[in-house]
């Protein structure tokens, strides 16, 4: 038997290739395991329920964008949070016995509430306060085994453990305590040199066409000492190298012709945003392939079909062993 995986993101908007590592170490796992991936839109009302959301959109956008990097329904489901009622049960039955003192200490709990207070956002809601409990259920409710997920993340999936712990302890020994699975997601400021992010206007979106790529590599900080091309590089401050890290096999030559002030900015650019280019291609091409409007809409149903087929076995057993 293959062991499980769930993983999910909140849908805030189209993903760029900042995201682009996470997407595609899903895309390696699910030959591996049974892939659970959803869109959760219940989480993102934790933090945006003033923002009047097009949660319906907003999901549909999402799982375009994971069809176009390579998720295959044929191999993993995938559906939205909110359409597997499942998780919202599990997630009131597992909040009778979670002490708000776990919540509260949740790490970035506090950080949050100043943080996203500071914008202009109330978090001491109810729905905030169990933002973790809602992502233990989330994982709970598959059993999973292993959760994939980026380092922030781990104090939460320790919580779950600990739910998983006391659920076992108080009833009967129903939940696996899950792994987390810690990819290596090597970090990608925007082409201004700050985190990339859609809201910075920074960012090379997944969608991005050839001359989108370009003109955004062209933005690209680079070494500001170097005025002529045959200026001596500083392939260390400039953003267009860390990409090159990525992107392009042969990054050793290129750093060292920098270097030596043998390739200027300009043609340095141009082949970077060409080997960008080989990678967004295929995802182009695939967006393609499923755009219409009813072929996401089908991928999404079936997906929340085959998630509440287990989420519905795990809740007969957990309202069993609870007196239900
Ligand atoms: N909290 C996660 C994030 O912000 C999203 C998430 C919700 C999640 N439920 C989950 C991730 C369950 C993994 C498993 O990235």
């Amino acid at each position: 038997m293959k062991k499980r995986i769930f993983s999910g993101m909140r849908p805030t908007g189209s993903l760029h290739i900042g995201h682009l590592s996470v997407l595609q170490n899903w895309v390696k796992l699910q030959d591996e395991y049974e892939c659970f991936f959803g869109v959760v839109d219940w989480h993102a009302l934790t933090t945006g329920y003033e923002d009047k959301l097009n949660l319906k959109e907003l999901t549909k956008e999402m799982a375009l964008d994971w069809l176009s990097v390579g998720l295959d329904p044929q191999k993993c489901a995938i559906f939205a949070q909110s359409q597997v009622k499942e998780h919202a049960e599990l997630h009131l039955l597992l909040s009778m016995f979670t002490p708000i003192s776990w919540l509260e200490r949740v790490p970035t709990y506090k950080d949050q509430i100043q943080q996203l207070g500071s914008e202009g956002k109330d978090l001491h809601t109810y729905g905030f306060l169990g933002y973790p409990l809602l992502m233990a259920a989330d994982i709970l409710v598959y059993k999973a085994a292993v959760v994939p997920v980026g380092e922030d993340q781990i104090p939460h999936i320790e919580f779950c453990r600990e739910i998983a712990r006391r659920f076992n302890h108080l009833f009967d020994k129903v939940f696996p305590e899950p792994k987390e699975l810690i990819g290596e997601v090597p970090l990608l400021p925007g082409v201004d040199g700050r985190k990339m992010s859609k809201s910075y206007n920074n960012a090379i979106s997944l969608t991005a066409s050839p001359d989108e790529i370009g003109f955004r590599v062209r933005q690209m900080v680079t070494d500001p000492q170097r005025i002529r091309k045959d200026d001596p590089g500083h392939p260390e401050v400039c953003v267009v190298y860390k990409f090159h890290k990525i992107y392009s096999p042969d990054v050793t030559t290129i750093e060292q012709e920098c270097r030596e002030g043998k390739i200027g900015c300009v043609a340095c650019k141009k082949y970077l945003a060409e080997n960008i280019d080989k990678v967004l291609a295929p995802c182009r091409e695939r967006r393609q392939m499923w755009a219409s409007e009813d072929k996401v809409e089908q991928v999404l149903a079936e997906g929340a079909e085959k998630a509440r087929a287990v989420a519905g076995q795990t809740l007969d057993e957990v309202r069993k062993v609870m007196g239900f």
